[in-house]
């Protein structure tokens, strides 16, 4: 069975197929999920991927449930493992937001229903998705372009090298020394065929097609938040930054914590796309539901 936990869990012409459904209109999606459910497990906030991932399956004619961490205990009321066998009696597929990538490994191994990362430390590969459909709207075809990645190298920084780079594109990351990726990072990247580049700031940004950035503190850093805001002085993408180049458009995966890594005028200011690329989740979780649920009939790949 086939699951989608990271960008580098697809070949580039399922990539290429998953962007394909993604771009189709509401209108041509199939009711693949008439009268069925998906359970949607939830161990951190969220306003983009749940509200997406939940119309998402209304629109392939399902029934979302929302699952909160508390109420299933995963590993303290239940194993992972039981959960898993648990949801699957009722749903197509699971979608899951954990801490630890290793939790959707658990679940996925189980192999019952298809287990779809929407977020984990590891990676965010359903919002990487929603990258490459903005970027291709904004900007034309991902091949040749330069997305110029500012901030901490973390799970979005991760799913977006994978997914940029395997389109043929290519990232700059721009980012103090200890807040880089890591060895196995590195590893991981570079055999997906995913290199990167580090960059300085604010120079790397002259040539970029796009600048990126994500918070400093992602969601269970919370307790390091004071140190997190030193490591990162001077990192903040300003309007000085974006002169660099006029004809960059500005992404950011949201929520932004305002004028901490992005300042409001950049967020607010003309080369900002942050509200189509908003937008874009809805079709990116829905072609890659729709993906697994039509290779997975097939028999699986
Ligand atoms: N970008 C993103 O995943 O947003 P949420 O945390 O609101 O889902
Ligand atoms: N890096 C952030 C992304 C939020 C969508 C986090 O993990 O909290």
């Amino acid at each position: 069975m086939r699951h989608v936990l990271e960008i580098d869990d697809l070949s580039v012409p399922e990539l290429e197929r998953i962007l394909e459904l993604a771009r189709r209109p509401v209108a041509e999606v199939p009711p693949l999920l008439s009268g069925q459910g998906v359970a949607c497990y939830f161990a951190k906030p969220s306003a983009r991927t749940r509200n997406s991932t939940e119309m998402a399956v209304v629109q392939l004619g399902g029934h979302p449930v929302y699952i909160t961490a508390e109420e299933v205990g995963i590993d303290q009321r239940e194993s992972a493992e039981d959960v898993t066998r648990t949801l699957a009696c009722y749903h197509r597929a699971i979608c899951a937001r954990v801490f630890e990538h290793e939790l959707l490994e658990r679940m996925a191994a189980v192999d019952v229903v298809p287990v779809i990362n929407l977020l984990s430390d590891g990676g965010h590969p359903l919002q990487a998705i929603a990258d490459v459909l903005t970027i291709e709207a904004e900007c034309g075809p991902v091949a040749g372009r330069n997305i110029v990645y500012v901030g901490d190298a973390n799970n979005v920084a991760r799913s977006l090298v994978l997914a940029i780079g395997s389109l043929g594109g290519k990232v700059t990351v721009v980012a103090p020394p200890d807040r880089r990726f890591n060895e196995v990072d590195v590893d991981r990247l570079s055999a997906a065929g995913a290199p990167f580049t580090y960059g300085d700031r604010p120079e790397a940004v002259t040539d970029a097609d796009v600048v990126y950035t994500d918070t400093w503190v992602s969601m269970g850093q919370e307790g390091e938040r004071d140190q997190l805001l030193r490591t990162f002085e001077g990192y903040q993408v300003d309007d000085a930054m974006m002169a660099r180049n006029p004809d960059s458009i500005f992404l950011h995966c949201l929520p932004a914590h305002r004028n901490e890594e992005v300042t409001d005028s950049v967020l607010d200011g003309a080369q900002s796309r942050i509200w189509p690329q908003a937008a874009n989740r809805l079709p990116a979780v829905r072609a890659v539901l729709q993906w697994l649920l039509e290779v997975n009939t097939e028999g699986g790949a």
